[in-house]
């Protein structure tokens, strides 16, 4: 069913906190999905106006990825196999053309979608080739079934197998970085990698890359999680014995800390592969990862970059987790008890609500749909900044939340 009620917000004044050190949400927001998902419509518009500039076309290799500062347009960069997120910008236009159907923002999202397709042609660089793939082709090819599409995926996967090191159990998910971290480092991100290796495997492709993707998915479990299933950001393997050498962090505060981020791949991760292994081992996973995360949120849920930066309450949030996690417990509310599913539910309109609210968007200030996503703070890049994959998640999120108001299930197209 398409959705037909979306109003363009024309001018609606939609009013962008500047980051203080201490962003509140009302917890009372209400939640308006149709308005959210307009909002989102209106905010692609002006990208895709913005990018037009004074001529008529669109440099499609080039992808929105930040807004940081002050800036009010987006920094984008080349589709390129070091730019791990060149593909959330084409998702985020599939997303709203399911949204929409609104063909024009189709055509788009294909040319956005095929500036990628080299990507599938040449040896794998890291894991992030299933962020750049999956959720441009992917999403493609659910709306489209353009066979096409599906078998860029299937090459893709086919890639991103080939970074797998059955010593370890693991994917090697940064090939560059073996000596600076000491051994085959695996990262808690890759997590969401798998979902192209299952898809690959039921659509066609070989069935090593669902076995690949379940004892990753193992091995994560095992090693990656400190006892309080809260995760490192990084984990390090011995790369011929397979042993675990140890736990730390890139873009997290610390080794030991909490980084937001990280969680919320975890949380999203584990609740996707018991979605496509149906194995209640990865379901109790996914609900302790999901519960270490939601007892240390803050009173509006969106976390702190890292929940254990001794600047709190003076540091920086992170919109993009938020997103991240409010998409997968839509997910996961489907999968447990009802008492369960209840608090998940509730959390995740929560999150919804505070995204949603002047608070957290980018409003009339700039094209992007939120404010207030941490890249990689130890880097210094992209603090308190507009990032593309914080809209990703939060389009997505929203297309969920409107299907179970539906009565659809959350992964189906609408
Ligand atoms: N490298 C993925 C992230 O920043 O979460």
């Amino acid at each position: 069913m398409k959705l037909t009620s979306i109003i363009p917000l024309m001018g609606m004044a939609l009013s962008a906190a500047v980051y203080t050190g201490c962003v509140n949400a009302s917890a009372e927001t209400e939640l308006d999905i149709d308005g959210d998902l307009a909002y989102c419509n209106a905010q692609i518009h002006r990208t895709l106006d913005e990018l037009r500039g004074n001529s008529d076309s669109i440099d499609y290799t080039m992808m929105p990825r930040n807004m940081e500062g002050d800036a009010t347009c987006w920094h984008c960069r080349k589709a390129d196999k070091e730019e791990w997120c060149g593909g959330f910008w084409p998702g985020i236009l599939w997303y709203n053309y399911e949204a929409t159907g609104d063909t024009t923002i189709r055509k788009e999202a294909e040319k956005f979608t095929s500036s990628l397709e080299f990507l599938s042609k040449i040896p794998a660089f890291d894991h992030d080739l299933g962020f750049l793939m999956f959720c441009s082709y992917g999403n493609g090819y659910r709306l489209t079934r353009d066979p096409h599409y599906r078998q860029v995926i299937i090459d893709t996967a086919d890639s991103l197998a080939t970074l797998y090191n059955p010593n370890v159990g693991t994917i090697l998910s940064w090939p560059r970085n073996v000596k600076m971290l000491g051994g085959h480092n695996t990262i808690m991100d890759n997590m969401i990698n798998l979902e192209m290796l299952f898809w690959a495997a039921k659509n066609g492709g070989g069935s090593n890359l669902y076995d690949i993707a379940v004892k990753h998915a193992e091995t994560t479990m095992k090693h990656h999680f400190r006892p309080d299933f809260t995760c490192y950001h990084v984990a390090v393997y011995d790369s011929v014995s397979g042993d675990f050498i140890k736990g730390m962090t890139h873009q997290g505060y610390a080794d030991n800390s909490l980084w937001a981020r990280g969680q919320s791949w975890a949380i999203y991760g584990y609740t996707m592969v018991y979605r496509e292994t149906r194995d209640p081992r990865f379901l109790d996973f996914a609900q302790k990862v999901t519960d270490a995360y939601l007892d240390r949120l803050p009173e509006d849920y969106v976390p702190y970059w890292d929940f254990d930066d001794p600047r709190i309450p003076d540091a920086p949030r992170d919109a993009s987790a938020a997103a991240v996690v409010a998409s997968a417990l839509l997910e996961l509310q489907g999968y447990v008890l009802p008492e369960q599913s209840k608090k998940y539910l509730a959390a995740a309109e929560k999150m919804l609500a505070s995204l949603g609210s002047d608070a957290y968007r980018s409003g009339d200030r700039r094209p992007a749909f939120l404010d207030h996503s941490v890249g990689h703070h130890p880097a210094g890049s992209e603090i308190d900044a507009a990032i593309i994959y914080a809209d990703y998640y939060y389009i997505e999120a929203l297309l969920r939340k409107k299907k179970l108001e539906e009565k659809h299930d959350v992964l189906a197209t609408l």
